[in-house]
């Protein structure tokens, strides 16, 4: 699931998580948080909350310090993580293995885009270390391997999706808030799409109020603080069946559940 903004995203993502997991019949379910609180950062009740309501991981991004009680309580959940490309001795971990079902494990990692962001240290790097760790597959230490790639430009989440293509079950997209139609399998099986889009109120400008949004485009003078648009949100995701004896992706849909978008749900029996 795709960042999750202000109110409006966490209370539509907490109502309808639980159903989601059981009607696609979901086995695990990553939630990107980075803009749970106001807009920006994540609190550690929220946390507590999607946790609750069904995600297995969270994952964060470059809010992931907005709200800062959210540093001790990384050291001590192993089901939160931050970017793992951050500068060593950042608090938290960057990648993380949790349990599903029927004894398996699946690997999640998190690397931010250095395109148009704050730069961190070689995300695709860090990403081949982590991977090189694991092995994937029903003989494997995991038997998925998930990655979300928290980044800007387009142009790296492809690259990023076509170096790890064959070596991981999924690499998608987070941080634009606008999911893309390129939900696809890449040639060497693993599951790709250059953003998710957000867990939001789409009459908005990716997510925060229209108004004071556009006047920062129309006027270079400090206005009023952002705040997340309040209408009914749309839950944006995206699903993704994998092989056991592979790791790799069988089946890629997108979920748009809710609010103004198109709706997308798989069919699921
Ligand atoms: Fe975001
Ligand atoms: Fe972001």
């Amino acid at each position: 699931m795709g960042d999750v903004v202000g109110r409006s995203g966490r209370d539509a993502l907490t109502r309808e998580l639980p159903g989601l997991r059981a009607k696609l019949k979901a086995d695990f379910v990553v939630v990107n948080g980075e803009n749970a609180s106001h807009g920006f950062g994540l609190s550690p009740d929220m946390a507590r909350a999607f946790l609750a309501a069904g995600a297995d991981v969270i994952t964060l991004g470059n809010h992931a310090w907005d709200r800062k009680e959210i540093i001790p309580y990384i050291e001590t959940e192993a089901r939160l993580i931050r970017p793992m490309n951050y500068p060593p001795g950042t608090p938290g971990r960057g990648a993380t293995v949790i349990d599903a079902p029927g004894g398996r494990k699946v690997l999640v990692l998190q690397v931010m885009g250095r395109l148009f962001m704050d730069p961190l240290d070689d995300p695709f790097r860090a990403a081949q270390a982590e991977i090189a760790k694991h092995t994937m597959g029903a003989q494997g230490s995991v038997q998925a391997i998930i990655c979300d790639i928290h980044a800007e430009a387009s142009s790296e989440k492809l690259a990023f999706g076509h170096s790890f293509d064959g070596r991981v079950s999924l690499v998608v997209g987070t941080h634009t808030h606008i999911p893309t139609a390129d939900h696809q399998i890449l040639e060497n099986g693993t599951a790709y799409q250059t953003d998710a889009g957000m867990c939001g109120d789409y009459n908005s400008v990716i997510g925060m109020q229209k108004g004071g949004a556009a006047l920062r485009f129309w006027k270079k003078v400090p206005g009023e603080k952002l705040a997340p648009a309040e209408g009914e949100a749309t839950l944006c995701g995206i699903f993704v069946e994998t092989d056991d004896a592979t790791g790799l992706a069988t089946r890629v849909e997108a979920v748009r559940l809710g609010g103004r978008l198109s709706q997308l749900m798989p069919a699921v029996d």
